[in-house]
């Protein structure tokens, strides 16, 4: 399936689309872009495996995506990720390579295995096989609800809210995309304000998934189809995770929950450019919850 855009391409492996959209088990948007990835490698391509460095829900995905094609999974994964992505990993089949939280340790761990093993790297975002996974997001979005006019999707490297512009835009032009980020995680914002990818020294957001910096394949999308970023305060994506739990009864990440925080934010509200957003989908974007860091949270 291809979906073109402003020069941009799609591309989906429509034959393993069931299995993308049925297989929700591991908890994020992630397991689309992954599945799409592992199982558009040919035979030859995917006998060696798939590596990537994550600390989270690409991570898994890619673990479950490699074990239903049957193939090795390595994962390099930073110190201190939370315990429950860790877990995850494990109980997928993939194989923990452990690095330091430096995304330079990070990247020269992957390239080490990429070394020894001839697996095939898969970028948590910045790949098109992941975008366009990603994308089938808009397509189910847009056929349950064709009057959604505006669009709210948690950004972080760009791949998520990549494949969704594409497709939706490509769908609907006249479809709004805006970004919702963690002020603490505010790269993307400040990308945007000054028009070249602009990095942090350091991150600090309770959104553990919303910590990576666009790429140069997902910025160019993020510049000329996301409208606006909105950016948001830990305690109103707290605040916005209660409400899923308390309203909707759905388990919803930090970084999940940051699309409804900006959609009630002042910022939002407040804003006359985007007055006459009527009909407004959300994307939340995972459930992964560190429940023992919850529980312990409650005991002090
Ligand atoms: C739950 C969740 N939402 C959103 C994102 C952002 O995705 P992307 O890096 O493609 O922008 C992530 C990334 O890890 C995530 O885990």
């Amino acid at each position: 399936m291809l979906f073109q855009g402003d020069g941009y391409f799609l591309n989906v492996n429509v034959s393993k689309r069931g299995e993308i959209l049925n297989n929700c088990e591991c908890g994020a948007f992630k397991f689309r872009g992954a599945c799409n990835a592992v199982f558009s490698l040919d035979n030859d391509e995917a006998a060696k495996g798939v590596v990537t460095h994550s600390s989270g829900n690409h991570a898994a995905a890619l673990s479950l995506a490699a074990k239903l094609r049957g193939i090795p999974a390595y994962i390099v994964i930073p110190n201190g990720a939370p315990k429950c992505k860790v877990e995850n990993v494990m109980r997928y089949g993939g194989q923990v390579i452990w690095s330091e939280a430096t995304m330079q340790s990070r990247e020269s761990v992957a390239s080490k295995v990429l070394q020894e093993t001839g697996a095939v790297l898969v970028h948590p975002y910045n790949d098109g096989r992941i975008i366009s996974g990603q994308g089938t997001i808009s397509l189910e979005f847009l056929e349950q609800a064709p009057q959604i006019d505006t669009l709210i999707v948690p950004i972080s490297g760009g791949g998520l809210i990549s494949g969704v512009a594409l497709a939706a835009k490509s769908i609907n032009p006249a479809i709004r995309v805006l970004a919702a980020e963690p002020r603490g995680a505010d790269d993307a914002a400040r990308s945007k304000a000054a028009g070249r990818i602009i990095t942090l020294p350091e991150t600090n957001t309770v959104a553990d998934g919303l910590r990576a910096f666009l790429g140069d394949f997902t910025w160019p999308i993020v510049r000329d189809l996301v409208e606006d970023i909105i950016t948001v305060e830990d305690n109103e994506i707290i605040e916005a995770m209660k409400l899923c739990y308390e309203i909707l009864k759905v388990a919803v990440e930090p970084s999940g929950a940051i699309g409804l925080a900006a959609v009630l934010s002042d910022s939002f509200k407040n804003n006359p450019a985007l007055k006459n957003c009527s009909n407004i989908g959300i994307i939340l974007s995972g459930g992964n919850v560190d429940l023992g860091r919850l529980w312990d949270s409650y005991r002090k």
